[in-house]
């Protein structure tokens, strides 16, 4: 089939590359010549594993383009994709839907003959409806569906959860429009993925309530883990206890900072507004979203308590910016609000990521960026771990005690097992569980 992809940003991108390497023809319309321009080279603007690698070999051999020319585009297309962003509006957390209505606008304007528009930007509900009244108005000549088809790709993995994913959603009033969206997902179909095809609300809020679960589990565990660090209970065991139960499950049950990144801060948010237009209450997701919020803070009140109650002239490596690993993301990511916040309580920063630090540079101001993470820790009086890049999970600790001025860790991510870095010397503080001090007790409070 024929496709047009608006939008080359992270979701659109992705998706392009898989639909072409899945035998789709594509061509992906950015606004912005110069991405246009830089794709066209191979030059992939975001970091994901695979995804380079894609966009190569399926522009090689003719089944992805990239354009600025969007009626060109569509007017080729049998399916119109919308991939453009839907940020937090500022002031009240609602979704911005100004990028995805005047899309809209564009593609109805330029289409000649009966077309399929696909949302696929996360929008609330209604969202559809609204664009194919819009689509209607602008070209009534020919007829036009507009379906909603969310995504559920995690940054890191996206390729993969692109090719395999535990479902596709598809809402749309139109019988025809289905039935060009099974087509299109053949491919997985074959694959025995489950396809729920419901109408556009439904659909629509299926994206923002998974979202949301998610984000209100994580939520959740990251406050028993305060609770274990009062009580003696160890939230790596506790959530292994809970995961086990059938119905629970053991996924995204891992305490830290606080979830970050592109979709779970925003949806929920928006999520919130929405329902409040709506006279509900989603109080637990309005829990999640508050109490994730203090969370990134109180991570700063747990460094600095682990560094002896004040930090003013100290040093702090800070290991990870990237909101998870395997991402160059930075968006909302706690790792920021933890470094300016220490940074205004007088500490110095020497930081490391992997991948981040061209977009979270500019957040940061004054801090000394590392080639790695030995180059980090040198000199400094603690290490925090932020972000769990595998690169971080089996760092040698004999040369990390060595660099360091103080043994302190403070591990956020509890990748390190609270017996061997006592028996390394370290005084070691994570999420969940009790300090270990490998060193003096005293050293922290000096
Ligand atoms: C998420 C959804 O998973 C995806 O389906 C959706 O379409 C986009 O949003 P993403 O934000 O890329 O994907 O990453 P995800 O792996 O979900 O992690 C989100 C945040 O939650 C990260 O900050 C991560 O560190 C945090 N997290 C995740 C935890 O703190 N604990 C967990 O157990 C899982």
């Amino acid at each position: 089939m024929q496709v047009a992809m608006i939008g080359a940003g992270y979701v659109g991108l992705v998706s392009a590359a898989c639909f072409s390497e899945f035998g789709h023809t594509v061509i992906c319309v950015d606004s912005d010549q110069t991405r246009v321009n830089a794709l066209l080279e191979g030059q992939i603007p975001i970091f994901e594993p695979g995804l380079e690698e894609l966009v190569v070999r399926n522009q090689e051999r003719g089944s992805l383009s990239f354009t600025g020319d969007m009626p060109k585009a569509v007017q080729q297309a049998d399916i119109v994709f919308i991939a453009v962003g839907t940020p937090s509006r500022r002031g009240d957390g609602h979704a911005d839907l100004s990028f995805v209505f005047q899309a809209i606008q564009e593609v109805a304007a330029a289409l000649q003959s009966d077309a399929i528009i696909v949302i696929k930007s996360t929008v609330p509900v209604g969202t559809v409806a609204k664009a194919e009244a819009l689509a209607r108005e602008v070209n009534g000549s020919i007829r036009i569906d507009v379906v909603s088809n969310p995504e559920f790709l995690r940054e890191g993995s996206a390729v993969e959860d692109f090719m395999r994913p535990d479902r596709i959603v598809i809402g749309t009033n139109s019988e025809d429009a289905a039935d060009v969206m099974r087509k299109l997902y053949r491919p997985h179909y074959l694959n025995e993925t489950p396809m729920v095809v419901t109408n556009p609300e439904s659909s629509e809020l299926i994206k923002y309530a998974a979202n949301a679960y998610l984000a209100s589990r994580i939520t959740f565990i990251n406050e028993m883990a305060d609770l274990c660090e009062q009580c003696g209970a160890d939230v790596q065991t506790v959530a292994k206890g809970m995961g086990l139960d059938g119905r629970i499950g053991n996924k995204f049950l891992h305490a830290g900072p606080g979830y970050g990144g592109s979709c779970f801060p925003k949806d929920t948010r928006a999520l919130v507004q929405t329902a409040k237009d709506y006279g509900v209450a989603l109080n637990i997701v309005q829990a999640a979203v508050t109490v994730n919020e203090d969370r990134k803070l109180s991570m700063v009140e747990k460094i600095i308590s682990s560094c002896g109650g004040d930090v003013r002239g100290k040093t702090i490596a800070i290991l990870g910016v990237a909101f998870k690993p395997n991402t160059d993301d930075t968006r909302e990511s706690p790792s920021l609000t933890i470094i300016q916040a220490l940074q205004s309580k007088g500490a110095k920063i020497r930081v490391f990521d992997p991948k981040g630090r061209k977009m979270a540079e500019p957040e940061v101001g004054d801090a000394y960026w590392a080639d790695d993470a030995y180059d980090a820790v040198t000199g400094a009086d603690a290490v925090v771990i932020v972000t769990e890049w595998n690169e971080f999970r089996a760092l040698d600790l004999v040369k990390l005690k060595a660099l360091l001025k103080h043994p302190i860790m403070v591990d956020l991510r509890n990748i390190y097992q609270a017996e061997e870095m006592a028996a390394s010397g370290f005084n070691y503080f994570s999420i969940g569980r009790e300090p270990v001090y490998g060193a003096s007790k005293q050293l922290l409070c000096a």
